[in-house]
């Protein structure tokens, strides 16, 4: 794809011109449609139809509606089944062309918004980071949370307010699904509004900082997304090799960790072609053991106090457990107090009333073993532990258009800010009947 180097890159901006699309991602999906089948409660019925086809399913929610790809060869015959569907994209291909990766001018200023207007690769991401650190060198460093399996940095940044860095942790992940973009974009924006915020004397970025050290790292599956940028769009998992000759690559990051890694057969699967392959073992992949190992050594440093999983797409605020729908965890209480506090947030920010359906993970959507939100507050003893899904519910998917970055990642700096407030407050243990 791209081969656009920093060398190149300053010599643009010296020349003055503005934003230079590089190279769509190439893409085996032209002519391929995404629907959104509705199923009303009756999956069954309608996945039995659709076994007549070939076809690659989106979502693992499926009581109201499965959302697949469907290729142009499969088209006439998914068309005589007879379903109920909206069409989510009309020609992947296109639209993934249209999502191209630019190159632009954000860094002339890295205190310019306009960097959220495109989607970008991944040295232009570490550079991104490197900018807003510069903005903020007392205050922040460039840290690592280890390598991937091709040996790229999962890095990120650590940012603390007055009197110094010490102070419990606020830790985010980003982009563990390789094709998840909006969610490096989410945590890079919400970076960029602490940076420049506590920097302008902005209230909500003071006292967040002043009171949390913040841990970001956007992209902690960095060599899935680089393979989305020049192979596959549409890739989710990590790029290790399946085990023992197996020819399919990849293990899910975000069912390789090691608290209650085998707890339920439902929750993830032990075929290494699989999108959800859980590894042989717990935290055999590269990245879950750097990640891991961060996890511990906040927990036992000043602890943890907020961990979210930034994902897409659906527009879910989960809590623990994920592991077994069953099982309520003694803090699910004010964890679901929280998250409706942020869902609302969120929507009175929204100019369309954006909506979060919020809950415990393995209940509200479905059981995950392995998954980090489980881990982070079990091992990590982490106070508040979330997977949050992104937009949108439906219309576009994974695929979402550049247009729709601001608006998505405004909307969460909205709902974190709110949050990070109530972290410390009392109200939350005596929640309970009147
Ligand atoms: N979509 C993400 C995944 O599949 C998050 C799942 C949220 N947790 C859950 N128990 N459903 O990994
Ligand atoms: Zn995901």
């Amino acid at each position: 794809m791209r081969g656009l180097r920093l060398s190149s890159i300053l010599a643009v901006v010296a020349v003055g011109a503005s934003a230079i699309p590089t190279k769509g991602i190439s893409s085996p999906y032209d002519g391929f449609k995404v629907f959104r089948v509705k199923t009303q409660g009756h999956p069954s019925a309608i996945q039995e139809k659709l076994s007549n086809i070939t076809f690659e399913q989106w979502n693992h929610d499926v009581n109201s509606h499965i959302d697949i790809v469907v290729a142009p060869d499969q088209l006439p015959v998914f068309a005589e089944l007879g379903l109920e569907f909206d069409v989510m994209h009309e020609d992947l291909g296109a639209s993934i062309a249209a999502e191209s990766v630019h190159s632009s001018l954000w860094k002339r200023q890295a205190g310019d918004p306009s960097w959220f207007d495109s989607y970008h690769d991944y040295n232009d991401h570490i550079e991104y980071f490197q900018s807003l650190h510069d903005l903020f060198p007392d205050n922040s460093e460039i840290i690592s949370s280890g390598s991937s399996y091709e040996n790229r940095s999962l890095y990120g940044i650590h940012l603390w307010g007055t009197g110094g860095p010490g102070k419990p942790a606020v830790l985010y992940h980003g982009t563990v699904h390789a094709r998840e973009w909006i969610s490096t974009a989410t945590t890079e924006y919400l970076t960029y509004k602490l940076v420049t915020g506590y920097n302008a004397g902005d209230r909500d970025a003071r006292s967040a900082l002043d009171k949390y050290d913040f841990y970001i790292i956007p992209i902690v599956n960095p060599d899935g997304f680089a393979y989305t940028q020049t192979t596959q769009r549409l890739w989710r998992k990590n790029r290790q090799p399946g085990p023992n000759g197996s020819t399919c690559y990849g293990r899910d990051i975000n069912r390789n960790w090691e608290f209650a890694w085998d707890a339920n057969p439902l929750g993830a699967s032990t075929n290494p072609c699989s999108q959800t392959y859980k590894g042989e073992r717990p935290s055999d992949t590269p990245e879950n053991q750097g990640l891991d190992k961060l996890v511990r050594q906040l927990r036992d440093g000043a602890g943890i106090k907020l961990y979210i999983d930034w994902h897409s797409y659906g527009q879910y605020i989960l809590s623990p457990f994920g592991y077994k729908d069953t099982l309520y965890a003694p803090e699910l209480g004010k964890w679901t107090k929280a998250a409706q506090i942020v869902s609302d947030a969120i929507r009175d920010s929204s100019s369309d009333l954006t909506t979060f359906t919020f809950g415990p993970s393995g209940a509200t959507l479905y059981p995950t073993t392995g998954a980090a939100p489980d881990h982070v507050y079990s091992i990590g003893r982490a106070e508040f532990s979330y997977t949050i899904e992104l937009r949108d519910i439906g219309r576009y998917g994974f695929v979402l258009p550049p247009e729709l970055i601001r608006p998505t990642v405004e909307e969460q700096w909205a709902g974190q800010k709110v949050l990070w407030s109530l972290l410390d407050e009392e109200f939350f243990d005596g929640v309970g009947p009147a």
